[in-house]
């Protein structure tokens, strides 16, 4: 009787867990085995215009309580995303997959986003505002004028459903100020939240990967306070037609249980993915499953968002 199914944008998906971008989703052999598995759908690794080799390796380490990643947006460009997108959608017309992108420069974003909008894709657009690796390049959503700039110009011609990824904020001023720009747009979810940027791992005397004297993004254990902060901040700040897809710290399905509990519609998965292979969606689904029998719940609309406070 208990349901893990859940809704973005209308569309419908079996399970709420799915990869995190950057995840198993690099090529069409990975997304394939995704798709296979017990997900509920997948999103792309976030596909720039043209191929890209990325940063030198070691650009990804698993370390004790999550991974750490500098992998310089190495992706196989838009048109192979798309065009295995445009095949699938055809092959599997009942179910809707996700297709993360990004430009090297605003110029760039919007070339992309036009090729979207002008494709015969029917699936949701996550427009990736949080990459911390690309030297020389900020994180976009660390800059408000920016970031709102960028998305008055998307929706004057973009009218598909489109979410974006965010960082991960730390104040809640910043919150507040995040939240009123992306109440103006008529953005269909914000997945919350990124890696947690420029962390620094050292083992011995040396750090783990080579870009950026060992810089890198932390996922896992590390930064689910941090993520489920993030979701329930934006869930409490955003109008309701704004869903929220939560991301980060996600190992069991108590994890995902509790970023329901703070408003997420959809869990993503990451490092623990990346460290456990597809096999952690079962898991992790089975996991949540008992604890809503446990609790006496049905569906995620019983639970969700429903974190209580301590009067
Ligand atoms: C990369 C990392 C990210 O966290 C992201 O959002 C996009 C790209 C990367 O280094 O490839």
């Amino acid at each position: 009787m208990v349901s893990t199914k859940t809704q973005i944008a209308g569309f419908e998906f079996d399970n709420c867990l799915m990869n995190a971008a950057g995840v198993a989703c690099m090529t069409i052999e990975e997304l394939e085995g995704v798709k296979n598995s017990a997900a509920g759908t997948f999103v792309t690794k976030t596909a720039t215009l043209d191929f890209r080799q990325g940063n030198t390796e070691p650009r990804y380490q698993d370390i004790p309580l999550g991974s750490i990643n500098s992998m310089g947006l190495p992706n196989n460009g838009l048109d192979y995303y798309l065009d295995y997108l445009l095949d699938l959608q055809e092959k599997e017309p009942n179910r809707t997959f996700f297709l993360s992108l990004v430009g090297m420069s605003p110029e760039e974003t919007h070339t992309i986003l036009k090729k979207v909008q002008e494709s015969e894709f029917r699936g949701l657009t996550e427009l990736n505002l949080s990459c911390p690796n690309v030297p020389g390049k900020p994180q976009i959503a660390y800059d408000f004028e920016t970031t709102d700039r960028i998305l008055a110009e998307v929706f004057d011609y973009f009218t598909k459903p489109l979410g974006i990824k965010l960082p991960p904020y730390f104040d809640i001023v910043h919150f507040d100020q995040a939240a009123a720009i992306f109440n103006k747009y008529p953005l269909k979810f914000v997945n919350c939240v990124n890696s947690i940027g420029n962390g620094l791992y050292i083992e011995d005397e040396s750090v783990v990967i080579r870009p950026k004297n060992g810089f890198g993004g932390i996922g896992g254990e590390y930064i689910k306070p941090t993520a489920l902060a993030n979701v329930h901040a934006f869930y409490q700040r955003l109008n309701p037609q704004i869903q929220i897809i939560g991301t980060g710290g996600v190992l069991t399905g108590r994890d995902a249980f509790e970023h329901i509990l703070c408003g997420a519609s959809m869990v993503q998965v990451g490092t623990t993915l990346h460290k456990e292979g597809v096999g952690a969606f079962d898991r992790i689904t089975n996991e949540l499953k008992t604890i809503m029998e446990e609790k006496g719940y049905e569906s995620l609309e019983d639970f969700r968002g429903k974190l209580r406070y301590i009067d």
